[in-house]
C-alpha cells in the first residue's frame, strides 16, 4: 500500500506546488511510482507540469467516475489526477456528504495499491477537501516560507492537524522553502523552528528563479534545470525523504531516458508526449546556468571521465543529479543527460 502525502500549509503562495512537483518528479526518476492529486481548484499541478487533463478530480468526487479513469501519465512513473475551478462547486456537494471527510480517502482506495506513494498538493485554506487530504493522508509535509507570520501560522497547522488526526504524528517533514540566507531574520528563524520541531526541519529550499521559471513552463526543475540551486535543494530533500520512507530505487529496472526538456505540453485531453528512445541531444545553445564556483548540483560525487567533449575536445565530467546522470563539460555548453535508473513499469 502506497504512502498518502499531504503537502499543506493554510498559506498559499509559499511553495506547496513546487515542493509537490519538484519532490515527486525527483522520487518518480529514482523508480518510485507516483501519483499526484490536486485538491485546489486553481489547478496549478497541471499547469506546472505543462498538461491540460481533460477530466479531473471533479469527476472522480462528484460525478462517481473511477479516479483510475481521471488520472493521466504525465512523466515516466508520474501519474496525475488534477483540478480546475470546477473543484470550487465540489466542496458544497461533498460538505453535505454524512462521511464528508473520507470522501477523497474512498476516492484514492483503489489506487493505493497502484503507487509507492500519492502526493496530495492541497489549496491555502482550511476547504473541504484540504481536511479530506488530511483525513486521507498517512503523512503530512509542511513547506513553510521562513518569516514571522508563516512560523506562527505553522503552529496554528500543528494544533489542526492534531485536531483533525488525534496527534501530530504523521507529520514527517517541514521545508522551509523560498529561504533567503542573506536576511539574518531568515537564518535567525530557521533556528527558531530547528529548535522548536527538531530533525522535522529539513534543510532549506533557497530562492532561485529557475524554480519559478521552470513551473511557468511546465516542467519540472530537473528538466528545466538540473544544474540550478533549486535542483540541488529538491534533490537532497528527495533523498532526505527516500532515507525516511526507506525508499531504495528498484534494481533491475531497465535504463530510460527522459523527455527532452523542450518536450511541448500535450495538447488539451490528450496523454503527454512520451519520451523519445534516444537520449538527449547535446544542447550547445543552452546557457551555462552556475558559476564555475558554485557548488555542483550533484547527489552523487560529480567524476572526470576519460572522455572528451565532442564540442571543444575539452575533459567530460559525470554526476548524479536527482536521479539523472549528467555527463558535461566545464569548458562549452555541452551536456547530455540519461535516467541514473530505470521505470518499474
Ligand atoms: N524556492 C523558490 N524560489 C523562487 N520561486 C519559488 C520558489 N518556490 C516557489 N516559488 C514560486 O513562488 C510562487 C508560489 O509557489 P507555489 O508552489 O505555487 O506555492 P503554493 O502552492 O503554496 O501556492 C510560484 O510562482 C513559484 O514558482
Ligand atoms: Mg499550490
Amino acid at each position: 500500500m502506497g504512502r498518502i502525502v499531504a503537502v499543506t500549509n493554510l498559506k498559499g503562495g509559499i511553495g506547496k506546488t513546487t515542493t509537490v512537483v519538484n519532490l515527486s518528479a525527483g522520487l518518480a526518476l529514482k523508480g518510485a511510482r507516483v501519483l499526484l492529486v490536486d485538491v485546489d481548484a486553481q489547478g496549478n499541478l497541471a499547469m506546472a507540469l505543462g498538461v491540460s487533463p481533460r477530466r479531473t478530480l471533479y469527476d472522480a468526487l462528484v460525478d462517481g467516475a473511477r479516479a483510475a479513469d481521471c488520472r493521466i501519465p504525465v512523466r515516466h512513473n508520474l501519474d496525475l489526477i488534477a483540478a480546475d475551478a470546477t473543484l470550487l462547486t465540489a466542496q458544497p456537494t461533498i460538505a453535505r456528504r454524512p462521511d464528508w471527510p473520507r470522501v477523497l480517502e474512498q476516492v484514492l482506495r483503489p489506487l493505493r495499491s497502484e503507487y509507492d506513494f500519492i502526493f496530495v498538493d492541497c489549496g491555502g485554506s482550511l476547504t473541504v477537501l484540504n481536511l479530506n487530504a488530511l483525513h486521507a493522508a498517512s503523512d503530512v509535509i509542511v513547506p513553510t516560507t521562513v518569516e514571522p507570520f508563516a512560523v506562527r501560522g505553522l503552529e496554528m497547522l500543528v494544533v489542526q492537524l492534531s485536531r483533525v488526526k488525534g496527534s501530530a504524528g504523521s507529520l514527517r517533514a517541514i521545508v522551509p522553502t523560498l529561504f533567503d540566507a542573506r536576511t539574518r531574520q531568515s537564518v535567525e528563524l530557521l533556528e527558531q523552528l530547528r529548535e522548536r520541531y527538531g530533525s522535522l526541519v529539513t534543510a532549506p529550499i533557497r530562492i532561485n528563479v529557475r524554480l519559478s521559471e521552470s513551473s511557468a513552463q511546465g516542467k519540472t526543475i530537473y528538466e528545466y534545470d538540473p544544474r540550478s540551486r533549486g535542483a540541488a535543494d529538491y534533490a537532497q530533500l528527495v533523498e532526505r525523504l527516500s532515507d525516511l520512507w526507506g525508499f531504495a530505487p528498484p534494481a533491475s529496472a531497465p535504463p530510460v531516458v527522459p523527455a527532452p526538456a523542450s518536450a511541448p505540453p500535450a495538447p488539451r485531453g490528450d496523454p503527454p508526449v512520451a519520451p523519445p528512445p534516444a537520449p538527449s541531444p547535446p544542447d550547445p545553445a543552452t546557457p551555462p546556468t552556475v558559476a564555475p564556483n558554485q557548488e555542483p548540483v550533484v547527489t552523487g560525487a560529480g567524476s572526470l571521465l576519460s572522455l572528451s567533449c565532442p564540442h571543444c575536445g575539452g575533459p567530460l565530467h559525470r554526476a548524479t543529479v536527482a536521479g539523472y546522470r549528467v555527463v558535461y563539460c566545464d569548458h562549452c555548453r555541452y551536456r547530455r543527460q540519461e535516467l541514473a535508473s530505470g521505470v518499474r513499469r
